[in-house]
């Protein structure tokens, strides 16, 4: 991809010095976004000019060339969305005069009706105090451009504006997707609409559909209707609310690859049909989180003939090119057991478990192919026999897509943005799929189709999804869209702040369902101190949520850690504060009012909790959490008057401070204060010998 390099006026360069370093002419080792402007992602080349164009009631928009309901429903959002946000009446009827519009949408064909993965997405989108001129070769770019255009939207005490600017924008990588488990915790359509205008407005552009799972078959069968009556409790998508679904991401430029993840992680197929199973049944939809054993039989003319007839049924329903065929974690232990399988096994010379799932994929392959589409499934496929057209998903580390792409396969990443993991965005968006140091030659790194965000569902529902999706996914997206060379992680924090509230313009939750749910677990209005709290602790990482507190798909996920989110904001300020303290030595006065501030209330929010959670039973595991703030509180406002009257503390107190930093470290209700690092710096300098004044 090239990497256009920008061209800030002299002006800028100086108020935005310290996130914008003047890139070599050649090959820029730094690209962000000009500090005053808001993009998300970042486009290839951004170069700002003098001037504003100012947004009011004569606001209008002409297209241009090549224009149809796709384009003009995308106008009709972005201006509702633009009057959403300005509170200005805008005209919603298309402009006829060229020379006043505002905005200038020329398109110079439709593209195909459903995205594809080769669509052309660039845009270039001219800015000046006249007009806005937005030029794409497709309506998918168009719809790009539109997006970029109003997070160009600012305000100030002249009103709102975009700033006059000059952008040529296309994504670094074709493939750029969200995956939504709805096998186990179904979510409802709506839910999933929210999601698609969100990804939109991040310019992802696959919706990976994950749709039968052991604990859940998603998806209407006409053929074999007992597939979604018995493996799904009733929550299944009609035929009409997937095409529902696909037209909704089709308007906004959006793929929707579907899955359906065979052989393992196939229980809820064999409650209506167990003789497709590997060990005689009968079987139950699993409620638990984990591996399971059920597998399809990959021996029998009848597993191929019914999947023939199903994966056919959806080849016409889904009208992406791609096909996901899932394959990950089967471990074939129904296969061992079995004495047909093996000696079918023995009998085609097949010599373990990956050999035969690899037979069954070249199966499945043809029935892929015979039903026109292509194959894409988890690396575990990746195997000697499998033909060169199918694409590898790569999850349990980077290693596997550049294995693939050594071998000549496509691939895409997951391994880096498991967003089901609880980590930070600033870790997801330093994972690339084709890094600096990549060893892959220029003719193997063109296999690297892009990646995707991974929203598993064990512990998500319709009220939490938003938040564990959001905002982080923004940051993933700008990974997968923008040159490799953003990667101000500071830089991506304030936009992503400000992509987080426009998001919430669309209905997404992230924010919104926070309060809800504290005043729910509350049973309060009055929700402060636990908020105190709750916005200091994080879910678990990985997987130890379970483990912590195991639950079932039956469970309810209203618990504290369900209204806990991932990547807590205040902690970060709070680090960011005790590191300008810290260095502030030995005077020690940048930020101690702040941090006395915090500490003062941590510590009252701990103590306060105690009459909350005897009003509230819900709480009654958040009761150590709340002893543990006060006591991380005092040990921090401690050090804290060490530090500022140059008192050395004793080393007595230093190791009773640490010892109880380290029990308060400890999870506790699957959930973990993110503030102890940093207390634990304070309290370690305040230990230190006093520096000379
Ligand atoms: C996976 O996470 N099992 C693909």
């Amino acid at each position: 991809m090239k990497v256009v390099n920008q061209v800030l006026p002299a002006l800028l360069l100086i108020c935005a010095s310290s996130i914008i370093s003047p890139a070599p002419a050649q090959v820029p080792t730094t690209v962000a976004a000009p500090s005053q402007l808001q993009l998300m992602p970042i486009p290839a080349s951004v170069q700002l000019q003098s001037g504003r164009l100012p947004i009011t009631d004569a606001f209008s928009i002409v297209t241009r060339g090549y224009a149809d309901d796709r384009l003009r429903g995308s106008i009709a959002r972005m201006t509702r969305r633009l009057a959403g946000r300005t509170v200005i009446t805008l005209p919603f009827d298309l402009a006829a005069d060229e020379s006043s519009a505002t905005l200038v949408v020329q398109c110079e064909r439709g593209g195909s009706s459903v995205p594809s993965l080769n669509e052309d997405e660039s845009y270039s989108l001219e800015v000046t105090d006249k007009q806005a001129r937005l030029v794409a070769p497709t309506i998918v770019g168009a719809m790009r451009g539109l997006e970029t255009f109003l997070q160009l939207v600012q305000g100030d005490r002249n009103g709102y504006y975009l700033p006059a600017v000059r952008i040529q924008d296309q994504p670094r990588f074709a493939w750029r997707g969200l995956l939504i488990d709805t096998g186990r915790h179904y979510q409802p359509p709506e839910v999933l609409k929210r999601n698609l205008d969100a990804m939109a407005a991040v310019k992802l552009n696959v919706f990976h559909w994950h749709l039968t799972e052991d604990q859940g078959f998603r998806v209407e069968s006409k053929k074999f209707p007992k597939l979604h009556l018995m493996g799904s409790d009733g929550l299944y998508y009609t035929q009409d609310q997937v095409r529902e679904i696909i037209a909704y991401a089709a308007d906004r430029g959006i793929r929707v690859l579907p899955e359906f993840d065979i052989p393992g992680h196939s229980t809820s197929w064999l409650v209506g049909y167990p003789e497709l199973g590997s060990a005689p049944g009968p079987f139950k939809i699993e409620r638990g989180a984990g591996i399971f054993e059920p597998a399809l039989d990959p021996t029998r003319d009848q597993t191929y003939k019914f999947l023939d007839a199903f994966l056919g049924e959806m080849a016409a329903l889904f009208p992406d090119a791609y096909m996901h065929i899932g394959g990950d974690e089967n471990e074939g232990k129904q296969w061992d057991r079995n004495p047909r399988i093996q000696a079918f096994m023995k009998e085609k010379g097949i010599k373990d478990n990956h050999a035969l799932q690899a037979y069954f994929n070249q199966q499945v392959l043809k029935i892929l192919q015979k039903h026109g589409k292509k194959m894409i499934g988890w690396e575990e496929i990746l195997h000697p026999d499998l033909p060169k057209d199918a694409v590898i998903h790569s999850w349990r580390g980077p290693a596997s897509l550049a294995e693939a792409a050594k071998k000549g396969y496509n691939g895409i990443l997951s391994a880096g943005y498991y967003i089901d993991l609880m980590f930070p965005a600033s870790q997801h968006y330093l994972a690339d799929p084709l890094p600096a140091n990549s060893a892959l030659t220029a003719e193997e790194a063109k296999h690297v189709m892009g990646g995707e965000a991974t929203m598993w569902g064990e512990w998500v529902s319709p009220e939490t999804i938003d938040s564990r999706i959001w905002p982080r996914t923004a940051a993933i997206a700008e990974r997968l869209w923008s040159p490799r060379t953003v990667v101000d992680v500071e830089d991506m924090y304030r936009r992503l702040t400000v992509i987080s509230r426009q998001l919430e313009e669309l209905g997404l939750t992230h924010e919104r369902n926070y309060p809800v749910m504290l005043r729910r677990l509350a049973n309060s209005e009055n929700t402060e101190p636990l908020r105190t709290l709750v916005s200091v602790a994080e879910p678990v990482k990985e997987y130890h949520r379970y483990q912590m507190r195991p639950q079932t798909m039956l469970s309810p996920l209203t618990g504290l850690v369900d209204a806990a989110r991932p990547d807590s904001d205040e902690a970060r300020r709070f680090a960011a504060m005790v590191e300008g303290f810290l260095s502030d030595a030995p005077r020690y006065r940048l930020n101690r009012s702040d941090l006395r501030e915090s500490f003062t209330s941590w510590r009252d929010a701990g103590t306060a909790l105690g009459p909350m959670i005897d009003r509230a039973p819900a709480l009654q595991e958040a009761r150590p959490l709340a002893t543990n703030l006060s006591d991380v509180a005092i040990a921090g406002l401690e050090a804290i008057e060490y530090l500022s009257t140059g008192n050395a503390a004793s080393s007595e107190w230093r190791v009773a401070q640490l010892a109880k930093l380290d029990e308060a470290a400890k999870p506790k209700a699957a959930l973990e204060l993110v503030i102890i690092p940093s207390v634990r710096k304070l309290v370690i300098a305040a230990a230190e010998p006093p520096r000379s004044q």
